[in-house]
């Protein structure tokens, strides 16, 4: 779906991470493993995670708050709130509905969680595009809040190491101006590898009946192998072609804004488009993989530290559990963060 009814503008933007933070050396307290094994096959020196009581609620609440501000709109102008979260304190009510509350959005907006993991924020961003181009919704609150790190075995060093806790948002609305922010944009899934990252729910079966072999107490399970392979192996054709449907070729398109989870993967992306490291956004450093919210969180982090300059275009990739994945060309304004 490249070209849209109505077209959109994307009018604000935000983030927020825990102020916690655990470095690699604080994870060989854990197990054994070492800053140089993870740093080198990552690119990841510490993440932020939650401590006591704070969950993604809060972090999606602070992000979208955030973001709201930037946009200019206030809460009873939102009429309708997605919340990409994989990893919410509660399966429900949906995290929407939390923020939905806490901000004090009126009028009973619709407010619903849309489970694409890393890939949350593209997904999510297509949904709104979909609502709004329809005329069904006009202001569309988009926030991407997981707290993977209550949800990690952290005795597997070979998951645990890549995560990290935060959250993004986004406030997309009808462009007045008649300019759509969304170039092109692309979502996929592949299903049958879905056992590449998944997470099992607990339960058990009503006591009449035999009972199902289900995991008690569930966790992150991947085959991070097998991911790598698939994600470098796939992901760069579609953002190929992302950038064609789009009507653009590589070196028209300002910023490569990456899923944050692999610092090898984000290089064989910029390699393919041929890029230079002031187009390639990536703080996966300090972040480690904030799942659907690590691209918001890389993208404005980069605009308060002076690496993308608004006023742009962008190419916006990212992949997870599912598999799914998605590309997005979009234009970012000046102000929006
Ligand atoms: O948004 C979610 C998307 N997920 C991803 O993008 C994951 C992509 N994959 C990766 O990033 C990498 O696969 C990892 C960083 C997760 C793992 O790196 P790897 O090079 O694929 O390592 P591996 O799992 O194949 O393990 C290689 C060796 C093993 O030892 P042996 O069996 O060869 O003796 C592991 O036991 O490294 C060992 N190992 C570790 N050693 C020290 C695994 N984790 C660690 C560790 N510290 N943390």
């Amino acid at each position: 779906m490249t070209n849209n009814k109505i077209p959109i503008r994307i009018a604000g933007l935000g983030y927020s991470v825990p102020k916690t933070v655990v470095t690699n050396d604080d994870l060989t307290k854990l197990y054994e493993t070492s800053d140089e094994w993870i740093y080198t096959r990552t690119g990841i020196k510490e993440r932020r995670i939650v401590s006591g009581n704070e969950d993604a609620i809060d972090l999606g609440y602070k992000a979208a708050q955030n973001a709201m501000k930037k946009s200019g709109l206030k809460p009873e102008d939102i009429d309708c709130v997605i919340a990409a979260s994989s990893a919410p304190p509660q399966l429900y009510p949906a995290l929407a509905c939390h923020i939905q509350a806490r901000l004090g959005i009126p009028d009973f907006v619709p407010s619903f969680d849309l489970t694409a993991a890393c890939t949350g924020l593209i997904y999510s961003l297509q949904v709104a595009r979909g609502l709004i181009g329809a005329g069904l919704y006009k202001n569309i609150l988009i926030v991407a809040s997981d707290n993977n790190s209550r949800l990690l075995d952290w005795t597997d060093r070979g998951t645990s190491i890549l995560f990290g806790d935060g959250a993004g948002a986004m406030v997309v609305e009808p462009a007045q101006d008649g300019i759509d922010d969304v170039l092109a944009l692309d979502i996929r899934a592949d299903g049958v590898i879905g056992q590449y990252i998944y997470m099992n729910m607990p339960g058990k079966n009503c006591p009449l009946v035999e009972q199902a072999e289900i995991e008690q107490n569930p966790k992150i399970h991947m085959a991070g192998r097998d991911v790598y392979k698939f994600v470098v192996s796939t992901l760069p054709q579609y953002v190929d072609k992302c950038i064609e449907d789009a009507g653009k070729i590589p070196e028209d398109i300002d910023y490569l804004i990456p899923h944050q989870a692999n610092q090898r993967i984000i290089e064989a992306l910029q390699q393919r488009l041929n890029y230079s490291d002031d187009k390639v956004i990536s703080n996966i450093k300090y972040y480690g993989n904030t799942s659907a919210a690590s691209i918001p969180i890389a993208l404005v982090e980069g605009v308060e530290q002076g690496k993308i300059k608004l006023g742009c275009t962008a190419i916006l990739c990212g992949f997870g559990a599912g598999m799914t994945w998605g590309t997005a060309v979009v234009r970012l304004r000046e102000g929006i963060c």
